[in-house]
């Protein structure tokens, strides 16, 4: 699967099969986040995988109760430990963490897989639940498994709606 195929079969997958990953596969995506660039080449990501079932439920109420995150066979819990900001003022950590985490769900999606990005959870609970040191940040988490659904067609502006050439020439 070229990387555009995989950018188009993406999408967020809320149901999922009761059937576990296969080790193999849910190593490959974790190497794609390994593979991601970060900046300074800091790599100061940490992923969790989550896979025992009451553990899924604990961070299924963690993420605001959203049933599907207890259901997906894996999550993957992305965290740093980067408190750097970049000369543009951006934070390292949760910019690198986003890049690993899209480099798994397209990779999953390759694989077959389907994913979701979770960013509504109480990093807290999570922290307590998995055991995550205070000094450590609980950027975001990501669902992963086999989907029970299909993708929708995606709701997306057009190019020409968040792109200008040359100089900012948006109406608003
Ligand atoms: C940073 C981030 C956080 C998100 N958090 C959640 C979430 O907590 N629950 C959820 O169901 N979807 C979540 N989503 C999925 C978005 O709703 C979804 O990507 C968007 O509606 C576009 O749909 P698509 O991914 O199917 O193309 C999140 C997506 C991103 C990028």
């Amino acid at each position: 699967m070229d990387v555009l195929e995989a950018i188009n079969k993406r999408y967020s997958c809320r149901d999922y099969l009761d059937r576990p990953v296969e080790p193999d596969k849910v190593k490959k995506v974790l190497d794609a986040a390994r593979l991601a660039p970060s900046a300074r080449n800091f790599q100061d990501w940490r992923f969790v995988i989550v896979t025992d079932k009451a553990l899924r439920a604990k961070m299924s109420e963690a993420a605001n109760n959203q049933k599907f995150v207890g259901q997906a066979p894996v999550i993957i819990v992305g965290c740093s430990n980067n408190n750097h900001v970049m000369r543009c003022g951006q934070a390292v950590g949760p910019i690198d963490v986003s890049i690993a985490l899209e480099h798994i769900a397209l990779q999953a999606t390759a694989e077959g897989l389907a994913t979701c990005w979770i960013g509504s959870f109480y990093p807290e609970k999570v922290r307590t639940i998995l055991g995550i040191p205070d000094n450590i940040m609980v950027i975001e988490m990501m669902t992963l498994g086999y989907p029970a659904d299909q993708k929708k067609p995606p709701k997306r502006e057009p190019l020409q709606a968040i792109v200008s050439y040359e100089k900012w020439s948006f109406k608003a």
